[in-house]
């Protein structure tokens, strides 16, 4: 099915399931442990054997040799596998570094080597003993130093823009700020930690792990290991969470795969926690430089916004300027992204790549403006709304509710108790309130599904979605049921699987509107198949109460199905609507906090978020993606940073003891409201997703609560207490 007009009345208007507040149907195997994460796919007939990960001790040179005497000799050694005995393989389409193969290290901790063995401790007791023989290069690991060799990317991909004359209107504004933001590297700290386990039969191998894409993993995996993609099979249906660090194919997958052939078992292979960091990817640390100007009256005349970021060798950029071409009206306007070439660990996608560290830039610069030209900040966001995209002004918004959640957030915290900064103190705490407005955009990716309904009046979703702990589960479950008038426990869901339909996968935000338009599609292909099968007019059919209706004949849809059952496949296909409507999501994170007086530590009080980002199908899955991500932000202001190594180039935190993140009991008081909203331009589904949205602009609502609080301006997350004191 195509989508390329706007969405007319269709049966998932009724919201009779979806929109409700259903129960995460895999709740209970998740809450009782019956739900197999990729490491624990167990079957007592395979023999297991495990995999150890050896990463690179350097960060840039090439290796020699490799001595695996002694680790194959030690007890239990089934197999070991070395970069240079598999040899330079072709790198998967989604990877910049190579992940396993060859002599080249590109960052440290890269794989080099993993040691197969019947036990876990015997594997990991062995790669201790693998020698390697390095030959170093100096490479580049410093930001701040390579920020003036950084270099403008492909023009086609990351234009400069411009629009109007910046910097004559910056010159004349009579209010101006020209302020610089920095954000460091970040490390995605998922709770599962990436794993794999691969079994070999004969050419073809089955992989079970932990991927939030399954078709891209599959591609990429057949081009690493040399084989037709036909011959894999993988298989990802419950996932401790990825952010992003699980978009691309890791080098789990591909140890587990070389391990499993070489040792002619099934091989289990877990990244230890502390080789995450490192080995696998992260969110690339920023230089931002912001510039505004804007009248006596508070209403912007010029908006420029620059960012510089690094990667590896072909890499790509940070596009932290994302959300400031449309964002704030203005008629004088540029951005401009820059990219270094850092001999750090591959720079890729973490939650909201871009516009979660633009908007940490942006949203304290907005406040720092406001302040400037003596305008409340809510005010000041509501006075620089725009209804059109600011570069293409014959683009509208598809819809666009900033100024509702603004207005709503103001009255629901009680932003007009806000004092001037410093002016609140309740015994050791100075407490402040701050605001941040949340922008991200509605990405469409095509997504495919498969319903089989059965004689038993069942129906089964097929389609290799995956799960990250979203919720996909239980809003393709309430698509079906309210396409097929079907009751959710009628609802079988199928995800995780290469076998299936190719779907959207998780990422972006875009699951949940495009994976749920799948499977739409593909429940109208079931619908006219069951019109068809009973020779019902498919202009007045309905499905409702289990029962198929057409004129006065009324069939159960078990019955309907037959013996042999029924079956509706369909892919979505997007048209051209996000080219002529800007579809993106917004909201308005409101945060207080206290800060210690004496120690300059920071402590969040409540936090607020309003939303407006389409129909939410799910108000409880959607809220815990929203209060998740507001967490993360949290984290992102107060204590995220992977600290640079600058000589030796590496991330000396790499695990959750140094690298800190924020757990519940650091924010006492979270609320989350989504505003009513149906977006017919995003899809039939009407909805687009929340689940980055939730994450834009909550760090710098933090930096500007805690400016409200204490009177002290920081530019550079995170904002640790020796920043404040
Ligand atoms: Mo998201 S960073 O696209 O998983």
């Amino acid at each position: 099915m195509k989508f390329d007009t706007p969405a007319t009345t269709n049966p998932i208007d009724r919201m009779t399931v979806v929109g409700q507040p259903v129960a995460r149907i895999d709740g209970q195997l998740k809450t009782t442990g019956r739900a197999m994460y990729a490491y624990e796919w167990h079957d007592a007939n395979f023999p297991y054997a495990y995999g150890y990960p050896v990463g690179s001790s350097i960060a840039k040179g090439r290796i020699r040799s490799i001595d695996t005497d002694a680790a194959k000799r030690s007890p239990g050694v089934l197999a070991v596998v070395t970069t240079l005995d598999v040899g330079k393989r072709e790198k998967g389409k989604f990877n910049t570094a190579n992940l396993f193969g060859g002599d080249e290290v590109q960052h440290y901790h890269q794989a080099i080597a993993v040691v197969v063995a019947e036990t876990f401790e015997q594997a990991r007791a062995a790669a201790s003993l693998v020698k390697v023989d390095y030959e170093g290069a100096t490479g580049s690991f410093d930001l701040t130093k390579a920020k003036d060799t950084a270099v403008k990317p492909d023009e086609k991909q990351q234009p400069d823009t411009a629009v109007g004359d910046f910097e004559k209107a910056f010159g004349g504004a009579a209010v101006t700020l020209d302020q610089t933001y920095t954000t460091p590297d970040q490390s995605h700290s998922m709770m599962e930690p990436h794993a794999s386990i691969a079994a070999w039969d004969g050419d073809k191998v089955t992989v079970w792990t932990s991927s939030q894409m399954i078709d891209w993993w599959r591609s990429d995996l057949a081009t690493t290991l040399g084989i037709d993609k036909d011959n894999i099979h993988l298989m990802s249906p419950f996932i401790g969470g990825g952010f992003g660090g699980k978009l691309f194919l890791r080098a789990d997958a591909v140890l587990a795969a070389f391990g499993a052939k070489a040792a002619g078992r099934p091989v289990k292979v877990a990244l230890p926690r502390p080789l995450m960091a490192n080995n696998t990817t992260h969110r690339p640390a920023t230089i931002q430089r912001i510039r505004i100007g804007t009248g006596r009256d508070g209403k912007i005349q010029a908006i420029g916004h620059e960012s510089w970021s690094g990667d590896q060798p072909g890499g790509q950029l940070e596009t932290a300027v994302n959300q400031t071409r449309l964002l704030y009206a203005g008629e004088n306007r540029m951005t401009a992204m820059r990219l270094a070439t850092l001999d750090l660990p591959e720079g890729n996608a973490m939650r909201a790549p871009g516009e979660a560290p633009g908007l940490m830039a942006l949203e304290i610069a907005i406040d720092e403006i406001a302040e400037k030209a003596g305008v409340d900040p809510v005010e000041f966001r509501i006075l620089n709304d725009t209804q059109v995209d600011p570069e293409k002004p014959e683009r509208p918004f598809s819809q666009r509710n900033l100024v509702g959640c603004l207005k709503l957030g103001a009255d629901k915290f009680g932003w007009s108790q806000r004092g001037k900064p410093g002016s609140r103190r309740e015994g050791n705490w100075l407490v402040g309130l701050g605001v941040a407005a949340a922008f991200r955009n509605n990405l469409l990716l095509p997504s495919a599904a498969r319903v089989r309904l059965g004689a038993d009046g069942i129906a089964t979703v097929e389609t290799d979605m995956t799960d990250i702990g979203t919720g996909s589960y239980t809003i393709i479950a309430q698509t079906a049921a309210e396409m097929l008038g079907l009751p959710v426990d009628r609802v079988a869901v199928q995800l995780g699987d290469s076998r299936f339909p190719v779907s959207a996968g998780s990422g972006g935000q875009f699951g949940a509107n495009c994976s749920t338009s799948g499977v739409y599609a593909a429940c109208v292909k079931l619908r006219e198949a069951v019109a068809q099968k009973l020779g019902f007019n498919t202009d007045d059919v309905v499905f409702e109460n289990g029962q198929v209706r057409s004129g006065n004949r009324s069939v159960a849809l078990s019955e309907a199905a037959g013996p042999d059952g029924l079956v509706g496949e369909d892919n979505m296909e997007w048209g051209d609507l996000a080219e002529t409507h800007q579809q993106s999501t917004f909201g308005a994170h409101f945060v207080e906090v206290g800060v210690d007086v004496a120690t300059g530590e920071t402590r969040i009080r409540r936090m607020l978020a309003v939303c407006a980002a389409g129909r939410i199908l799910n108000p409880i899955t959607a809220r815990s993606q929203v209060i998740g991500a507001m967490t993360m932000g949290v984290g992102g202001a107060l204590s995220e940073e992977l600290a640079v190594d600058t000589r030796q180039g590496f991330f000396v935190n790499h695990d959750l003891a140094g690298y800190e993140v924020p757990v519940h009991a650091d924010i006492p008081h979270q609320e989350v409201i989504f505003m009513e909203e149906a977006d017919p331009m995003s899809s039939p589904m009407k909805a687009k997703g929340v689940g980055e949205l939730g994450l834009c602009g909550v760090s710098a609502a933090v930096a500007n609560a805690i400016y409200n609080a204490t009177g002290v301006r920081v530019r550079h997350y995170p904002m640790t207490l020796d920043k404040i004191i």
